[in-house]
């Protein structure tokens, strides 16, 4: 008998939510690890700091069922970075906590991408993935990151904010928003 297919897919209107292939890597890589994406993630990578981000995208996936999935567009295959869930393991913050994330190469900004794949990832993380209360991360200085994270019901809490210099050491501050699954649903009912 075949072995069951446990590869992670999950198709929006425009995009494709999936497992990590190898031959997505240098891709993945090519887009997203430009100045202007990394900006307020650490600055580019070099090649050990792309293969432990790799590692560790790999790691959650094994460890608990989902991770920030590599984004695929349908249109023609290109890959946009990515987008999904994880555990928070952000040193000094809420560990454990479910947390969204996401990363899209600069030429698929300003398109609705990204809300489009954190919408599915949060639909995903109160109806498959059991969460109660999900949170995002970022910096102030990342006014897009954290407009969606409000464009997507978020709500900002100061009382999880925790310092830590990994994305913006000028400011060594990393703050978070939040949404339970109450609020979801009656947002997206
Ligand atoms: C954070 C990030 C993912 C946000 O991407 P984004 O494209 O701005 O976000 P959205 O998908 O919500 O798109 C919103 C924009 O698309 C436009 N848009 C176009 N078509 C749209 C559609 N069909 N639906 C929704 N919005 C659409 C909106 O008007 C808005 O434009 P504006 O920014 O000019 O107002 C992106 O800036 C990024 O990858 N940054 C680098 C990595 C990073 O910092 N990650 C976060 C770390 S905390």
């Amino acid at each position: 008998m075949a072995e069951a297919d446990t590869r992670f897919r999950h198709e929006t209107e425009r995009l494709i939510l999936r497992d990590w292939q190898d031959e997505d890597w240098t891709r993945f890589w090519d887009g997203t690890n430009t100045p202007a994406v990394m900006r307020w993630l650490g600055g580019v990578c070099d090649g050990d700091k792309r293969q432990a981000a790799q590692d560790r995208l790999l790691s959650y996936e094994r460890e608990h069922g989902h991770t920030f999935w590599c984004v695929e567009r349908k249109e023609d295959g290109a890959i946009l970075g990515f987008c999904g869930l994880k555990r928070c393991n952000q040193k000094g913050g809420p560990i454990g906590m479910m947390e969204v994330g996401w990363r899209l190469r600069e030429d698929a900004w300003g398109k609705g991408y990204a809300k489009e794949a954190a919408i599915a990832s949060l639909d995903l993380a109160f109806d498959r993935f059991g969460a109660d209360e999900v949170i995002a991360l970022t910096v102030e200085g990342n006014t897009p990151s954290w407009g969606l994270m409000i464009r997507l019901g978020m709500e900002r809490r100061e009382d999880l904010d925790f310092p830590n210099d990994d994305f913006d050491p000028e400011s060594g501050t990393i703050i978070v928003y939040s949404i339970d699954r109450g609020d979801w649903a009656l947002l997206n009912g």
